[in-house]
């Protein structure tokens, strides 16, 4: 279980976000929405060890996630994509999956080519010259490489095609059934996102305003009068 507990955290006098708590149960599927500055990055960094939080803490299976040490987080079982293309782009495909894998199991590649196909027909191709959408599904099928039992995703559709935005959640749903993985999801395309997850959180300057079921969110009418 993810434990998030009254986490507070700002950069120096800016508060980002305030007394956010929530827990999740292995396996399950949230989006995290809000505005820009809400907070969101904040919170997924506190989670994943990237930044401090000032009050409260993230617990992890009974044991709290230690600030500062993003790869003993990593370790642990959550991997975190952020935003943007995080791959190596002077690598080739296939270097930068085992790369990713290097402290793992490098055999997994076999069913990360399976998940994203396109991976496997580009296995030799430099992964900076890969469009934007292929770019993403490397950096996700990297962070797969760890075995994740969580997968935290900082806005994973920006600048795809909507065809794109189509397969990248139709592959996170299959990570999730097939491998159990939960799925933290912050994502400024909330009908696309609100789809593939069963819980939504919305943020307003850094504070929880909604949390509830993901197709509470999707019949309401006006669902902008959240943000
Ligand atoms: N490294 C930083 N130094 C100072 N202030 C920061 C830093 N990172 C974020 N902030 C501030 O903290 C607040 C929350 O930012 P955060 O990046 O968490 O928002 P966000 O919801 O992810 O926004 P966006 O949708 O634009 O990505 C913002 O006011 C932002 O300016
Ligand atoms: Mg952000």
């Amino acid at each position: 279980m993810l434990a998030i507990e009254k986490l507070t955290a700002s950069y120096a006098a800016l508060s980002a976000i305030s007394d956010i708590s929530f827990t999740l149960a292995k396996g399950a599927r949230l989006g995290i929405f809000g505005h820009n500055g809400a907070g969101k990055t904040t919170l997924l960094k506190c989670i994943v060890g990237a930044h401090a939080p000032s009050r409260g803490q993230v617990v992890y299976d009974g044991v709290p996630i230690a600030a500062g040490n993003i790869a003993a987080t990593v370790l642990r079982g959550i991997a975190f994509v952020p935003q943007g293309h995080n791959v190596f782009p002077n690598l080739s495909v296939e270097q930068n999956l085992k790369i990713a894998g290097l402290l793992f199991d490098a055999s997994f590649v076999t069913q990360v080519y399976e998940l994203f196909p396109v991976l496997k027909a580009r296995g030799p191709q430099r992964a900076g010259s890969m469009s934007g959408g292929e770019q993403q599904m490397l950096a996700l099928g990297m962070a797969l490489m760890t075995k994740p039992k969580w997968l935290l995703l900082d806005e994973p559709c920006t600048g795809l095609a909507p065809i794109i935005i189509e397969t990248v959640m139709k592959r996170l749903d299959d990570v999730n059934v097939r491998f159990g993985t939960g799925l933290c999801i912050v994502e400024q395309n909330v009908p696309a996102a609100l789809k593939l997850v069963d819980r939504a959180i919305i943020l307003k300057s850094g504070r929880v305003v909604f949390d509830g079921a993901a197709r509470e969110l999707e019949a309401q009418k006006d669902l902008w009068q959240w943000f």
